[in-house]
């Protein structure tokens, strides 16, 4: 990242993407006119170009790329260069129609939409490389090229393909993994319901099996790792075509919290990370989607490393793609923006740059509004580039945590797979509530792979992860054995890497460090809920609360029970555990999903045991008022973010960013508003 903002002269990136190519050539000059009074230094170009860049198969057309490049150059503005992979040109889908994706079903899919593609085809392949290189060779050198973005969302409309071509790459993707075929046939346990393989060419993906029946669970896991792997083949090869041309920085954005692609593995390969996030309208509940966005955030910050990172979409109002599409209120896409600043990010830029006025994206808001620039979306995108503009002082500067949430992908396809105990037992539930209790005190946390260094952190929680490795239950336990506490949710640790049951007891990853085993599952059905009841003197969990989704029979067989059920089908059995190790160390277990108030009882006693505590913030402000603190070497930045109707005073001095003036004890934050306090470190 600290390529792109020393190329952007030391400023937090503030832009768009820009599709030029949607308007007549004589609205380019007032483009970047907009773009300088609004404060843009740099837009991604190019993304959806390739049917206009390549007309006819091996003819290329580069005359309006470079036009509207030099013109971005000449008046300041930086260029995200896409090498328009994102999605083949019509005539291509034609030439070639077994490069089109095959659902699960066996049906082609059709071009019309976008990334209509099979990632494993060979034709695609050849022809976004090529592309990719040409568009590399032109312009590696041009000085308004600070980045590349190759593709655009990998596999948000392609995840996975299930054609004949699919087929062959994962059958050599799982020769590559299990070497032979007794070892495929161990891992995928198929003894089971006669599904023994003699020869690789039996093996197909997932498809769609007979009537009110299950594909094969490790098959089914090992296709969605093949098929995150794939795509990400796709980025490793167009990405190396660029670089070995071109020395900016490479980058694929990325979907923070989406299922498909393991993240992890993909941010290895980014030179810098970056995200596009989008408010939900509904289905989160009050405060859940100001809280989804922060969420969002610290997954993106912890796959950068805790490195900036670039926000390269969001919306400066309402989208077009969910059911009902509400504008965001006056101020909110500031709050929005600086919020992705608070927790890491170095830039904000949206999509898009000026509002289509035809296609699916019509009605999607944009940094120039249909309306024009009379408006007070117009008003907004120029103030948010003014405060950017004020702020630059905070790039390079990093949020700083001592807790974190292990997640997995591979845990999330296993837990979600199908013939489970309970459809009501899936990744993101646990997390987002855990994460949420966190959030509402006001701390800050990582996300973390649960095999990698955890020697940052003296707070671990593991809300959900039903697949474990031994060196990830080694690597959790491990931050116990040194005197930091581990808390582990219900129905994890259950399954290895194949997704085969660890034997002797649940959650048998974890049971050792926990001293328990569990003996049997009973999920609650839907509106059911226990009574649980609190055994601890020591306000772990704060009274009495309920529990929903998840009971089971635990044994204790080296732990203090902290609160046990008082109804439901194991009456008086242990619900919640805490193990004391050697030392300061603890390993808690949640047997149910505890209310609210039980958790967040929980959670802040691990906290403040472990003395890491909410950023400052005035008694009963939570969630309204969000308290984010940034550090550079020489200066601490706190962002105070305001999403209540309410003047919140902040007792710190320093100076506001925003407006300039020395913030002291009896400052602020307006209702609605935002305050950016720098305080220099003593020497
Ligand atoms: C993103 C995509 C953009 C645009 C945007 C609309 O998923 O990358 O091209 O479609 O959504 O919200």
């Amino acid at each position: 990242m600290k390529r792109l903002t020393d190329r952007l002269g030391g400023r937090l990136a503030y832009g768009a993407d820009y599709n030029p190519e949607q308007w007549p050539e004589s609205y380019w000059p007032q483009d970047v006119q907009l773009m300088r009074e609004a404060g843009v230094n740099l837009v991604s170009v190019g993304i959806f170009s390739w049917a206009l860049l390549e007309p006819k198969e091996g003819l290329y057309e580069f005359g309006w790329l470079d036009r509207i490049i030099d013109l971005l150059h000449a008046n300041g503005i930086a260029v995200d260069l896409a090498n328009a992979s994102a999605t083949p040109p019509p005539w291509f889908s034609r030439r070639y129609p077994d490069s089109m994706l095959v659902d699960v079903n066996g049906i082609r899919r059709s071009y019309g939409g976008r990334q209509s593609f099979c990632p494993s085809s060979a034709e695609y392949r050849a022809a976004s490389s090529a592309l990719t290189a040409l568009i590399a060779d032109r312009y590696a050198d041009h000085p308004a090229v600070a980045m590349w973005h190759v593709h655009n969302e990998y596999g948000c409309h392609n995840w996975s393909c299930y054609c004949d071509a699919s087929a062959e790459a994962f059958r050599r993707w799982l020769q590559a993994r299990y070497s032979d075929l007794d070892a495929l046939n161990e891992a995928w346990g198929t003894s089971f319901w006669s599904q023994h393989y003699y020869d690789w060419a039996e093996i197909l993906p997932p498809r769609t099996p007979s009537y009110h029946t299950f594909a094969n669970p490790t098959q089914q896991l090992d296709f969605a790792r093949f098929s995150s792997d794939e795509l990400l083949d796709c980025f490793r090869a167009e990405a190396a075509v660029i670089r070995g041309r071109a020395a900016q920085p490479v980058t694929t954005n990325f979907m923070q919290f989406f299922k498909p692609l393991d993240y992890w593995t993909w941010s290895q390969e980014q030179d810098l990370i970056s995200n596009d996030h989008y408010r939900l309208a509904e289905g989160l509940g009050a405060g859940g989607a100001t809280h989804d966005l922060a969420m969002s955030a610290d997954l993106i910050r912890s796959l950068s490393d805790g490195a900036p990172w670039l926000l390269m979409e969001h919306s400066t109002s309402a989208v077009n793609w969910q059911p009902r599409n509400p504008a965001k209120p006056p101020g909110q896409m500031i709050r929005d923006s600086l919020t992705h600043l608070a927790r890491g990010a170095d830039g904000d830029l949206f999509f898009q740059w000026r509002a289509s006025k035809a296609g699916a994206e019509k009605f999607h808001s944009a940094m120039l509004p249909h309306a024009g620039t009379d408006t007070a979306r117009w008003r907004e995108v120029c103030a948010l580039g003014a405060h950017l503009g004020a702020l630059a002082d905070v790039v390079g500067s990093r949020v700083a945590t001592r807790i974190a949430i292990a997640f997995d992908w591979n845990a999330w396809w296993g837990v979600e797979l199908d013939s489970h105990p309970s459809i009501d037992v899936g990744m993101m539930g646990q997390v987002r509530r855990w994460h949420r209790v966190l959030w509402e005190q006001g701390i800050v946390c990582d996300f973390v792979h649960p095999g990698r260094d955890l020697a940052g952190y003296d707070v671990v929680l593991v809300p959900s992860l039903y697949l474990c490795t031994d060196e990830a239950a080694a690597n959790i336990s491990a931050v116990a054995a040194r005197g930091g506490s581990v808390v582990i949710g219900y129905f994890s640790g259950i399954v290895d890497q194949d997704d085969h049951i660890r034997l002797g007891g649940y959650p048998g990853a974890f049971a050792e460090l926990l001293g328990i085993r569990s003996e049997e599952f009973s999920p609650l059905l839907q509106g059911e809920q226990v009574r649980v009841t609190s055994k601890s003197d020591d306000a772990a969990m704060t009274g009495d609360s309920v529990g929903t989704i998840w009971t089971e029979l635990v044994n204790i067989e080296d732990a203090e029970v902290v609160a046990v059920f008082d109804d439901g089908p194991f009456p008086g059995g242990p619900v919640v555990t805490r193990r004391a190790l050697p030392g300061t160390g603890t390993a808690w277990y949640v047997g149910t999903e505890l209310d609210t108030a039980a958790m967040t009882g929980l959670l802040t006693n691990v906290c403040s045991a472990a003395g890491i505590e909410a950023a400052p913030r005035p008694a009963g402000q939570r969630p309204d008022l969000d308290v984010i603190v940034r550090q550079s070497d020489s200066a601490t930045y706190t962002f105070a973010i305001n999403h209540g109707a309410q003047d919140v005073p902040l007792d710190l001095t320093g100076t506001d960013l925003l407006t300039g003036r020395p913030w002291s004890g009896g400052s602020s934050v307006a209702a609605g508003g935002v305050a950016v306090i720098a305080r220099p470190l003593p020497a």
